[in-house]
C-alpha cells in the first residue's frame, strides 16, 4: 500500500522556536520574547532569544532538508520580523529573509507551506489588547494581505493560524502561555477574534491571489467518553468536543457556533463580542484545514472534581498547570488515563484516534486536510557511537502514518504529513527540555545530527509506502 503521486510529505517547524535572532533585521519584540523573560513562566527559565539559530543557519538547514528528501517544508513567518510593530511599517529586511526561503525552496524542489501567525504576535498589539481587540483582526488582515502579494507567486498553500486554541484558551484562559491571562471569558473572546480574524485574512487574500489555498491549523483532542453509555459522560465529551475542534471549524462551513457552547459556557460570558455579521463573513471562508494531531482524551462527568483533578488535567494536556484550566465550562469534567504508552511529555500514543479523528473532520467539514504536524517527544539519548536510537520516535511515525494511509484508503482527502518537527527546537512552556526533532540539535555548539528516526523517515519517503 503506497501513498498517492500528489501526496505531500515534509516537516515542520515554527519561526520563534528555531529562528533566533531576537533582535536582529529589524525585528520587533513579540509576546512571546516579553514571556519568556518573566520569571516563573518556562520550564529552566529557558527563552527563543536563539533557539536553533535559523536565522543565521537557513541555508545549511535547507541543505538538510534536501538530503532527506522532503517534499514539502511547513515553517512560520514571525510578524514582529516583518512588521515590527504589527501596523504601519513593514520591514523589507524582514521580508527579504523569508523571501530568500522560500525561493531557496523553490530552487530546490521543495513546497513551501506558510502558516501566518504561530502565536509570536507583536508585543505592541498585546499593548493595546491583544486578541481581546478588534484591532488585532484588522491588523492581521493587513499583515496577511501584504505577505500574500509579497510571496503569493511562489508560495500557494497558506495557513492563517495555528493552533488558535493554544492561542486563546492557553494564552488568553489558562495563563500558561503568552500573554499569560487566565480568564475563561477572555479565552472566549480571543477565540473569536482569531475566527475573525481567518475569514477576513482569507478573503483579503482571495482578493490579491484567488488561486491560493488557504486554511487553517487546528490541534485535535479527540475526546473520547469514559463511559460510552453514560450519558452524563457523553456531554462531557460533546463539550470538549465542541471547545477543541468544532468550534474551530464549523463557523467556516455552516456560519455557525456549535449548539452547546454558549449554554454550556454562559455562566462564563454573555457572548456579546459577537457581533452582527460576524458569523456570516466567517462562513465558505476555508479551503483546507490543517490537522495537528498528538494524542487523545477520555473525560468524564464528575461534579465534585477537585482542582487538583483539573491541574492533573491540564498537565496531561502537555501545557503547565496554570491558574486556570484551558476549558471554559469543564467544572464538572475530568480527565481520565487516556489508553497507549506514554511520550516525555506526558501524552499518550493512539494513532487509531489520528484514525478516527481524520474520518470525523473529513465528515463534518468536507475540505481537504493536511496533517499540519504529528510526532512525539522522548528522553533522546547520543550514545558513544554518535547515533541518537530513537526507535520509539520511529515506531509512533510508522503507526500514526499508517493510520493516515488507512484513512486515505477509505476515501478521506488527506493531502500531506508534516512530521514534527524537522530538528529539536524551543517546546515552549516546556523549554529546550523537551525534543520533537527527527534531527538533534546540540544547543551548545548548534551542531546538527540526524537521529535514527530522520534516516527511517528518508527511507520511508524515498519508498512512499510503509514496511510492516
Ligand atoms: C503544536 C504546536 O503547533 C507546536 O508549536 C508545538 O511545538 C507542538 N504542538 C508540540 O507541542
Amino acid at each position: 500500500m503506497t501513498f498517492p503521486d500528489s501526496f505531500l510529505f515534509g516537516a515542520a517547524t515554527a519561526a520563534y522556536q528555531i529562528e533566533g535572532a531576537v533582535a536582529e533585521g529589524g525585528r520587533g519584540p513579540s509576546i512571546w520574547d516579553t514571556f519568556t523573560h518573566t520569571p516563573g513562566t518556562v520550564v529552566g527559565g529557558d527563552n527563543g532569544d536563539v533557539a536553533c539559530d535559523h536565522y543565521h543557519r537557513w541555508e545549511r538547514d535547507i541543505d538538510m532538508m534536501v538530503d532527506l528528501g522532503l517534499q514539502a517544508y511547513r515553517f512560520s513567518i514571525a510578524w514582529p520580523r516583518v512588521q515590527p510593530t504589527g501596523t504601519g511599517d513593514f520591514n523589507p529586511e524582514g521580508i527579504a529573509f523569508y523571501r530568500g526561503i522560500v525561493d531557496r525552496l523553490v530552487e530546490r524542489g521543495i513546497r513551501p507551506l506558510v502558516t501566518l501567525y504561530h502565536w509570536d504576535l507583536p508585543q505592541a498589539l498585546e499593548d493595546n489588547g491583544g486578541w481581546l481587540s478588534r484591532d488585532t483582526v484588522d491588523a492581521f488582515v493587513v499583515y496577511a494581505t501584504r505577505m500574500a502579494r509579497e510571496l503569493g507567486d511562489a508560495v500557494d498553500v497558506w495557513a492563517t493560524f495555528n493552533e488558535p486554541w493554544v492561542s486563546s484558551f492557553v494564552g488568553y484562559g489558562a495563563g500558561a502561555h503568552a500573554p499569560g491571562h487566565a480568564s475563561d471569558e477572555e479565552g472566549l473572546i480571543a477565540a473569536h477574534h482569531l475566527l475573525l480574524a481567518h475569514a477576513r485574512a482569507y478573503r483579503a487574500i482571495k482578493a490579491e491571489h484567488p488561486d491560493l489555498q488557504v486554511g487553517i491549523v487546528n490541534n485535535s483532542h479527540t475526546p473520547r467518553p469514559w463511559d460510552p453509555s453514560n450519558p452524563s459522560d457523553q456531554a462531557a465529551s460533546a463539550h470538549i468536543d465542541a471547545l477543541a475542534n468544532t468550534m474551530f471549524h464549523e463557523p467556516f462551513i455552516h456560519g455557525t457556533y456549535p449548539a452547546i457552547l454558549r449554554p454550556n459556557t454562559a455562566h462564563l460570558t454573555d457572548w456579546s463580542f459577537v457581533k452582527d455579521g460576524d458569523l456570516e463573513e466567517m462562513k465558505g471562508a476555508v479551503d483546507w484545514f490543517g490537522v495537528n494531531f498528538y494524542a487523545s482524551h477520555v473525560v468524564r462527568h464528575n461534579p465534585r472534581k477537585s482542582t487538583a483533578v483539573s491541574e492533573v488535567a491540564t498537565l496531561a494536556d502537555g501545557h503547565k498547570a496554570g491558574a486556570n484550566s484551558p476549558w471554559p465550562g469543564d467544572e464538572e469534567i475530568e480527565f481520565m488515563p487516556p489508553p497507549g504508552k506514554r511520550t516525555a511529555m506526558g501524552w499518550n500514543v493512539d494513532p487509531g484516534a489520528l484514525h478516527a479523528h481524520l474520518v470525523k473532520i473529513q465528515r463534518e467539514t468536507g475540505k481537504p486536510l493536511y496533517v499540519t504536524e504529528n510526532g512525539g517527544a522522548w528522553e533522546d539519548v547520543l550514545d558513544g557511537e554518535g547515533r541518537v536510537r530513537d526507535d520509539e520516535r520511529v515506531s509512533y511515525f510508522h503507526d500514526h502514518l499508517g493510520a493516515v494511509l488507512a484513512a486515505i484508503e477509505e476515501g478521506v482527502d488527506v493531502r500531506g504529513y508534516m512530521a514534527w518537527s524537522l530538528m529539536d527546537n524551543f517546546e515552549w512552556a516546556q523549554g529546550y527540555a523537551k525534543r520533537f526533532g527527527i534531527v538533534r540539535v546540540d544547543y551548545d555548539t548548534q551542531v546538527r545530527t540526524w537521529k535514527d528516526s530522520a534516516y527511517w523517515y528518508r527511507e520511508t519517503l524515498r519508498r512512499r509506502s510503509l514496511l510492516p
